[in-house]
């Protein structure tokens, strides 16, 4: 038997949506980051808090939008840097935990999501 990905051990679709209501509401309420928020619309808002968290989980390769890099790049235009990235990565956590989701997963996620860091900064 082939191994569970992450996005399945989470979960899989069902907690991705379980957790786009809680990490938007942690983004937007949080005023280090919600700036960046601000130009984009309800819409395209969610489908992005979507994505993000199926690329965190390690979901399936079915993402079409920008890469990382293009997607961020006029956010780095306007000061998107390391501490609100660090910001992002709080939320993602602790709506993980809110979900009951195991340590260890958590970990992996946050891993996943790490790895994105140079890209979405542009570097
Ligand atoms: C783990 C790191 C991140 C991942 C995986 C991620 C994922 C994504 C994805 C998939 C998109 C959609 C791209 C597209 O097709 O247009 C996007 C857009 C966006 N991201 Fe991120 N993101 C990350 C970090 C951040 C951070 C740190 C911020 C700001 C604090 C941010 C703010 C935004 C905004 C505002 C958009 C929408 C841009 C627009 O439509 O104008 N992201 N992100």
């Amino acid at each position: 038997m082939s191994e569970q990905s992450l996005y399945d051990q989470i979960g899989g679709e069902a907690a991705v949506d379980a957790a786009v209501d809680i990490f938007y509401r942690k983004v937007l309420a949080d005023d280090r980051i919600s700036q960046f928020f601000e130009d984009v619309d309800m819409e395209r808002q969610a489908a992005k808090q979507k994505s993000f968290l199926t690329v965190a989980f390690g979901g399936p390769n079915n993402y079409t939008g920008k890469d990382m890099r293009d997607g961020h790049a006029h956010l780095v235009t306007r000061g998107l840097n390391d501490s609100h990235f660090d910001a992002v990565m709080e939320h993602l956590g602790a709506t993980l935990k809110e979900l009951n989701v195991p340590d260890e997963l958590i970990a992996k996620a946050a891993a996943i999501a790490e790895s994105t860091r140079n890209d979405v900064l542009g570097r």
